[in-house]
């Protein structure tokens, strides 16, 4: 079959496109290359240089004909999406309707989607599953709920087919080491705790010490990178057998604080990390775990590389490279 990855060259698509090769899928990788690295292209994939901002680009790569079609090409930073709406919305919302219109005119029946656990905001109840009200509290959960609600009518008027798979904190890095970029200017914790371990960067920021939780920083459910890849694949083979959209999430079931990750990291590294506690960030909700059982349930996935010490083994192995001191 063959499959379509928009974003593929970026952190999370490479490994998503990685996924669908490993299991024998004939894969395109459609990126514009602002945040998607060459490096993460593979041979045996073939790469179209487009944007989804340009539709006839998107028309043009679409014409050869795909069974399905992967949507990770988007802004990711909740922070700067507070700071940005205008640019998160163009790119998220208007990018992923050009994508949903050129794939309907291409006949492409099956488009599976990056949503976030940013669609729910603060939580009402924990952990959180499909059912939790949708309350977003930054603007790029607000451009995933809607894209979500896009795609709900999209099924029901062009019979197209989705998995809105729901990430939670997505890190780590093929465990093989078959990614070779390097995610350029991260926004997100782990990654910034590891630029920090090298000396990439002199110290961490941590955003507020006085949450209600058990250490006073906040807690979020990190999920492995190949896990969430794997999860798309079987996501793809379920609308295509059942014929029926789904929206399922994607974490750990497993807490963790940003004091807790920042500790474990100095052991498994071996290095200082230096940190200071400085004020809360926008739009951060103190905890966030999930209930997995619906993509368990449905889809058969379980995680097998979210323990915190593999995501932070992982990471390092990458970033080891690029150690000066
Ligand atoms: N944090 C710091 N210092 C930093 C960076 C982050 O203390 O330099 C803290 C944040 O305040 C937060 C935690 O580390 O408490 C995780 O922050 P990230 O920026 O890594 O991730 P977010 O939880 O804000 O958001 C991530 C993704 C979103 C996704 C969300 C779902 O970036 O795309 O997880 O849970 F929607």
């Amino acid at each position: 079959m063959r499959i379509l990855v928009i974003g593929g060259a970026g952190y999370i698509g490479s490994h998503v496109a990685r996924a669908f090769l490993d299991r024998g899928y004939d894969v395109t990788v459609f990126d514009n290359l602002q945040t998607g690295l060459r490096e993460n292209l593979f041979i045996e994939a073939e790469f179209v240089h487009g944007d989804i901002m340009r539709p006839e680009q998107l028309r043009e790569a679409m014409a050869g004909g795909f069974d399905g079609c992967i949507h990770l090409a988007a802004l990711k930073a909740a922070g700067l999406s507070m700071l940005n709406p205008e640019i998160y919305a163009e790119a998220n919302i208007a990018g992923t309707i050009n994508i949903l219109n050129q794939a309907s005119a291409a006949a492409i029946s099956r488009v599976i989607f990056s949503s976030s656990a940013a669609v729910y905001g603060t939580p009402q109840y924990l952990p959180i599953d499909e059912e939790h009200p949708k309350e977003p509290e930054n603007f790029y959960g607000f451009t995933k709920l809607e894209i979500e609600r896009l795609l709900g009518w999209y099924d029901q008027l062009k019979e197209m087919r989705y998995a809105a798979i729901r990430y939670f904190n997505a890190a780590g890095y093929d465990v093989s080491g078959r990614i070779k970029g390097l995610e350029l200017h991260p926004e997100n914790l782990l990654p910034i705790v590891m630029e920090t371990a090298a000396g990439m960067r002199p110290k961490l920021s941590i955003f507020g010490d006085d949450y209600p939780t058990k250490d006073g920083s906040c807690i979020r459910d990190y999920v492995h990178v190949s896990d969430l890849a794997e999860a798309h694949v079987s996501a793809f083979e379920y609308i295509v057998e059942h014929d029926k959209s789904i929206t399922v999430n994607l974490g750990s079931q497993t807490g963790v604080s940003v004091f807790e990750m920042v500790e474990r990291a100095r052991v498994l590294t071996g290095r200082s990390v230096s940190a200071d506690v400085t004020g809360r960030r926008r739009g951060d909700p103190s905890e966030l775990v999930a209930s997995s059982s619906k993509a368990r349930e449905l889809l058969g996935w379980s995680p097998k590389y979210s323990d915190i010490d593999t995501l932070i083994t992982s990471t390092w192995k990458m970033y080891e490279k690029f150690t000066n001191h």
